[in-house]
């Protein structure tokens, strides 16, 4: 038994096994990931997003859902920023936040792959982000856009933001781990970059008008700003936390899985790599 892993649980890096098709931990490292993340996202899109929706959140009384809400930093920066609007974050793992949750929060345990525990036409604006290991590829057109849409109120918005998993640059090391990814997407039958899609499952679902789209070239390395240096401890530790995965993709054992990690480490520092990034949005229609 591995040492990340608990047979009486059946459970590995805190992620219960055979639950979903999610494969990234849920544990304090994790979390720190996602929050710095978030800040490299923030930085290179200028903002925590993209749609119009700054007035309408001011206003108050805006309902938000910020679906597969991680470790809900999201929700909780636009929650201080918008104290007038209320804000429910949803992921299948618990949030534990600091200190005492704001009275405009909420966050609820529940896997989206059942569909969203909420009434039709309740909200006025729904994010999702960084849900690329979460829907299959059907799953995009068949269950997260139809349930998004159906709780959304005409007139609300709906933003997605993804990206493309495999990144631009590097050499052998990050060659054989983004093919890696990729093999493992392709068992699971996940999209490994559906940043590229967002646009079109936006679309072609025929229920949005207003729809945008903005793509980042998010570059990893040292030669860019202090975003970029911290998105090298980023995919470090995304590499860290895909190892249980990726290690029978590779056929690797765990000692050389973790060189090959820290020698793509090496290959982001020395050459920096781009990581491409996307958001769309669009305002659901009155009638379609
Ligand atoms: C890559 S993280 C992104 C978190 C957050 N959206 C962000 O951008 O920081 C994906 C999140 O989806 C959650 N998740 C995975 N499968 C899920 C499911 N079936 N239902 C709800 N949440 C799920 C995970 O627990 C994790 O917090």
């Amino acid at each position: 038994m591995s040492e990340r892993s608990s047979s009486k649980s059946n459970v590995i890096d805190g992620r219960p096994l055979n639950e979903t098709n999610y494969t990234l931990p849920h544990n304090a490292e994790e979390e720190e990931r996602l929050n710095e993340q978030h800040f490299i996202l923030g930085h290179a899109f200028n903002g925590d997003f993209s749609a119009p929706v700054d007035q309408l959140l001011r206003n108050g009384g805006a309902r938000v859902l910020d679906v597969g809400c991680g470790s809900g930093i999201w929700t909780l920066e636009l929650a201080k920023e918008y104290p007038n609007s209320c804000f429910i974050g949803i992921d299948i793992a618990p949030v534990n936040i600091t200190g005492e949750k704001p009275s405009n929060v909420e966050f609820i345990e529940y896997n989206v792959l059942d569909g969203l525990p909420f009434e039709s036409n309740s909200f006025d604006y729904v994010f999702a982000r960084a849900l690329v290991s979460v829907y299959t590829r059907s799953q995009w057109t068949e269950l997260a856009i139809p349930e998004y849409t159906r709780i959304i109120k005409p007139g609300g918005w709906l933003e997605l933001m993804e990206w493309d998993t495999v990144l631009k640059g590097g050499s052998e090391n990050i060659k054989r781990l983004n093919d890696a990814i990729i093999s493992m997407c392709d068992q699971k039958d996940l999209n490994v970059a559906p940043g590229y899609e967002i646009q079109g499952f936006i679309e072609q679902s025929g229920h949005y008008t207003n729809i945008g789209y903005e793509e980042k070239s998010v570059p990893i390395g040292p030669k860019g700003d202090k975003y970029a240096e911290m998105a090298i401890k980023d995919w470090q530790h995304v590499w860290h936390g895909l190892k249980f995965p990726l290690m029978p993709i590779m056929q690797v054992a765990g000692e050389q899985y973790d060189a090959i990690s820290e020698a793509a480490v090496g290959e982001l520092i020395e050459q920096g790599v781009i990581w491409e990034n996307m958001r769309a949005w669009g305002q659901k229609k009155d009638r379609v």
